[in-house]
Formats: structure tokens, C-alpha cells, sequence
């Protein structure tokens, strides 16, 4: 910190200062240095330099104005000397006091700017998913169930033609395999029974009574697999729930009445349901279950006066397949058919959720497109 041309090393009289107004402008002239310098203390260490320059002990500039200019100076001059000596330190102090203050505070904002950490910022957001509308359904329809002493079983995808098919009353060349005939594995060598992807959940039927004495009251989800070409309606692959509740007293009246509980559960309270004669070769009698429209309440008319778009002016909708247990299926899992009855329902997931939700393409459960998965958030 240079402090130089103002003559500190020399005395007043060899600066040839010999009157009052000289003192004065030769320190005006070091105040004037001091100012200046003082402009270019920005933090501790330079703080600490300037310090040091100016009130150092041994050769700081104010005590070489002491040494030089104060003391030997000619009597006449002492007075005006030591009062100028006496306004630039206490000037000098003060000063050199303000800048510690203002480089401290300076230097702690500077540690706060960088270190600053933002409370008020909202947190990292991570898009977390959400269920696939099919299991919405699935839990939707689980829910209704389970309040009415259900639970929930699930089975094998891969299954052999005895649970698919044999034991469920389709014994081999039964007309109805010709739709259900289908996905069959290749096998290892040497495996002698054939397997297949289960073309419905039904097998679980057999499963489930094949481990359990009755009561049974189960409902199983899962996906099911067909020879369908696809189209808006139709898939390779879809998803059913299979119902089943056998016991000692199970009546057709029972059974009716928790499918249409079920329904109105689920379309809401003002929904009628009816049943149609039906086949299927394991239910006895088969029943095809029906849902007044939910969507033109059931007048086969739109609101808008035309034809209603969802059941196509019929009224009612086809919702699934169902039937009182047929007592040869007991046969294959050693219930006394004389002494047990109960109902079997298979819905078809996939249909029950276009029609609730609106969907006109079977293909887009399938299709993993965010743009359609995020409405159903
Ligand atoms: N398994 C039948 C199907 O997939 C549906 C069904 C289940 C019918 C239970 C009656 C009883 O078509």
C-alpha cells in the first residue's frame, strides 16, 4: 500500500513547510491518499494490509507523522502540527473502524449468496404413475365383492386342457372349444400334456374347490387369452373376473340378487338388470346378464333425441355370462352334488370399463400411451 511523495521519511522543516497554511495543505494531501486507498478495501485481507499501512506501530504513516513531522517540528508550528495530527487520526481511526465493519458484513452476505439454500422453493417433483384403468376396475369391482364376504384368488395364465376345458363339463370335440381352441405352448421334449394360455379365468373354479370344502366365495381377476383378430372390440389378450359361491343352500335367488347388487354397485343405484336364457357347459342354467343402458337410462333414446350411442337404441346392455353351478363340475372336485349348490359369473373386465368410462377401442388398454393413461390419473 504505497504512501509515497508526500515526504513521511523527511521533516517538515527539510520540506521546507514553515508556515501554518503549509501544515495544513501537506495533510490535506495525506488525507487525501488515505481516501483514496480506502476505496480499494474490499475484504479481510486487503483490510488488514490498509490497517496495518496506516496505524501500524512501527512504521505506519501515522507514526511517521508522529516521528517526522510532530516531533521535531519547529515550536511555533507544534501546535497546528498536533491538531492536524490529531483530526487525521481520529479520522484515519474511524474510518479504517467503518471499513472493518462494512467488509465483515460484506463477507458474511457473500457466504450467505453462496450458500444460500431457498425454503420457499417447491421440492423436486418425481411423477410417481398411477394404476392402469383395467386394475382400477379390477379393484373397483374387488372392493364390491369383498363387502359381501368374497376374496380374492388368482391362478395360473398357463393352463392344461383338464382345468381349462375337461373338468369344467367341455370334454374334447364339444363345439364351444371352437372358440376357445387356441394358444397352445410348444412343449419340451417328452412332455406329454399339452398346455395352452387360459382362455378364460373358469379354471380357477376347479382350482379353487379342488383345495377348498365349501363355502366358497371367491372372485378371480386376471388376463385370459383367445384366437380374436383384433379390432375395437376384440384382443388377443383381455382381462375377466370369475365369480364363485357354492354351499349347502345357495339358491337362483341368491345369485340373482348379488349379480344385481353387483351392478348397481358399480352403474350406480338406479340401473335394472335382467337375465336371458344362456348356455354355458359348465353352468346349469345358463343365464346371459343384462344392464338397463346406463347412459339413456334404460329409454334407448339420447338425450340429444336420437338413438343412444351405447346401446344402440336397445335399451339394454350385455354385461356377462353367468349361470347356477352345473352339478357335473362338482364330480371332477368330489363335492356331493346332492348336497351343494352355488353360481358362477365371468365379466369381462375390459368391455365393463368402455362402457363406464367411454372408450370406443379396446386396443388403447394395451397400447401404453401416456396421453390416454393420464386420464385416468
Ligand atoms: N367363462 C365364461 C366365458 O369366458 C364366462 C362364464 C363364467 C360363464 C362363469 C358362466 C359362469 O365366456
Amino acid at each position: 500500500m504505497p504512501t509515497s511523495d508526500i515526504g513521511l521519511e523527511k521533516t517538515l522543516a527539510a520540506l521546507g513547510v514553515t508556515e501554518a497554511a503549509q501544515v495544513v495543505a501537506r495533510f490535506a494531501e495525506v488525507r487525501a491518499q488515505f481516501d483514496g486507498q480506502f476505496q480499494t478495501v474490499h475484504d479481510e485481507s486487503e483490510w488488514k494490509i490498509f490497517r496495518d499501512a496506516w496505524l501500524g506501530r512501527k512504521s505506519g504513516v501515522l507514526t511517521l507523522v508522529t516521528d517526522n513531522w510532530l516531533k521535531p517540528a519547529m515550536p511555533e508550528l507544534k501546535r497546528v502540527v498536533g491538531q492536524q495530527l490529531n483530526e487525521l487520526r481520529a479520522h484515519v481511526e474511524s474510518q479504517i473502524e467503518a471499513r472493518r465493519l462494512a467488509v465483515e458484513s460484506g463477507a458474511e452476505e457473500a457466504a450467505l449468496t453462496r450458500d444460500r439454500i431457498d425454503l420457499s422453493l417447491p421440492g423436486v417433483l418425481r411423477p410417481i404413475g398411477s394404476h392402469h384403468l383395467i386394475r382400477q376396475v379390477f379393484q373397483k369391482i374387488e372392493d364390491i365383492f369383498f363387502s359381501i364376504g368374497f376374496s380374492v384368488v388368482e391362478g395360473p395364465e398357463i393352463e392344461t386342457p383338464y382345468y381349462n376345458f375337461e373338468a369344467l363339463n367341455i370334454p374334447e370335440f364339444h363345439p364351444v372349444r371352437d372358440d376357445m381352441d387356441t394358444f397352445y405352448l410348444e412343449l419340451p421334449k417328452g412332455a406329454t400334456t399339452p398346455l395352452l394360455l387360459r382362455t378364460h379365468t373358469s379354471p380357477m373354479q376347479i382350482r379353487t374347490m379342488e383345495k377348498q370344502k365349501p363355502p366358497v366365495r371367491v372372485i378371480v381377476p386376471g388376463k385370459v387369452y383367445r384366437r380374436d383378430n383384433p379390432d375395437a372390440t376384440h384382443s388377443f389378450a383381455f382381462h375377466q373376473i370369475e365369480g364363485l359361491a357354492v354351499d349347502t343352500d345357495i339358491t337362483f335367488c341368491d345369485f340373482t340378487g348379488t349379480i344385481e347388487y353387483f351392478v348397481k354397485q358399480f352403474f350406480g343405484p338406479s340401473v335394472k338388470t335382467r337375465f336371458r336364457p344362456s348356455y354355458f357347459p359348465f353352468t346349469e342354467p345358463s343365464v346371459e346378464f343384462d344392464v338397463s343402458c346406463p347412459f339413456c337410462a334404460g329409454t334407448g333414446t339420447a338425450a340429444s333425441g336420437g338413438t343412444c350411442s351405447k346401446c344402440k337404441g336397445a335399451a339394454w346392455i350385455e354385461l356377462f355370462g353367468a349361470g347356477m353351478v352345473d352339478p357335473a363340475v362338482y364330480g371332477h372336485v368330489n363335492y356331493d352334488a346332492k348336497k351343494v349348490s352355488g353360481f358362477a359369473f365371468g365379466i369381462g373386465i375390459d368391455r365393463l370399463a368402455m362402457l363406464k368410462y367411454g372408450i370406443d377401442d379396446i386396443q388403447v388398454f394395451f397400447q401404453n400411451d401416456v396421453r390416454f393413461l393420464r386420464q385416468f390419473p
